[in-house]
């Protein structure tokens, strides 16, 4: 449900009952729409307890590991990325950031792996990832004296148009939609996603994500002109070459047939 249709229905559900929020200030009764507003500006994400995760993840995942030790080691490490994630989400000064961290989990972000033949495939490799490029970025950010929240939104979320990409099939990795070139432009999926989630990017920020890859595929001249731009920029570099880093990390370690 939409943070403003439940807020509405929170105060009408308040309106219906008789009750009355009262004013701190001037101590008089709030009207219906002003109640609403309130409840909608001060919504917070809540999420399902550890268990629905804990359950949902196994579920995703069944059939991969050979071990039940190995699939609860997994899934741990799975609810541990999640928590850091959110935490480092929330904490990045940003409207909009609870529908993205509403997004992650909808989209299934924590168990999925980030290719099914590249580097991380493996059940929650791409949560993985995410929060290695940030680790890697973090680091850097200092160096060249970026903001945090852009470093946050923009390594974290780079990635973020590979939420509802990869399935797993025992122990093999599918890919939705796999004749599309989706994979060529994902920086511009990821952009468009977290704007369609009501979060505002700077022009730096959208460019980091947007051409976080090293190969990009640039189409008309005005995409040339941006990449060119985003190269010269450091939150773009940082991104890139945390993007890297990470992947060398954790190279591909499974192959099979994907459908
Ligand atoms: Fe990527
Ligand atoms: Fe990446």
């Amino acid at each position: 449900m939409e943070k403003k249709e439940f807020a509405q229905k929170f105060a009408n559900a308040f309106a219906q009952l008789g009750l009355n929020v009262i004013d701190d200030k001037t101590g008089k009764p709030l009207s219906e729409a002003e109640v609403a507003q309130l409840a909608e500006d001060n919504l917070v994400y809540t999420e399902h307890p550890r268990d629905y995760y804990e359950q949902l993840y196994r579920k995703k995942i069944k059939g991969w590991y050979s071990t039940k030790k190995d699939e609860d080691k997994a899934v741990k490490r799975m609810l541990k990325v999640r928590k850091e994630i959110i935490t480092l989400l929330q904490s990045a000064n940003r409207d909009g950031i609870e529908n993205v961290i509403q997004y992650l989990d909808d989209r299934g972000f924590y168990y999925r792996a980030s290719s099914p033949n590249g580097h991380h495939n493996f059940p929650g490799g791409l949560a993985e990832h995410s929060l290695g490029v940030y680790k890697y970025a973090k680091k850097a950010a200092k160096k060249y004296s970026l903001d945090e929240d852009s470093v946050k939104i923009a390594a974290l979320l780079h990635d973020i148009c590979k939420a509802d990409r990869f399935w797993f099939e025992g122990r093999s990795i599918h890919k939705h939609h796999p004749k599309s070139n989706a994979d060529k432009g994902h920086g511009s999926r990821s952009v468009m996603i977290i704007r369609n989630c009501g979060v505002s990017l700077s022009q730096q920020e959208r460019r980091a994500i947007r051409w976080h890859m090293s190969d990009p595929n640039y189409n008309t001249e005005e995409e040339t002109k941006d990449y060119y731009r985003a190269i010269k920029e450091d939150l773009r570099n940082v991104v890139n070459d945390s993007d890297h880093k990470d992947a060398a990390d954790h190279p591909a370690s499974h192959r099979k047939n994907q459908k």
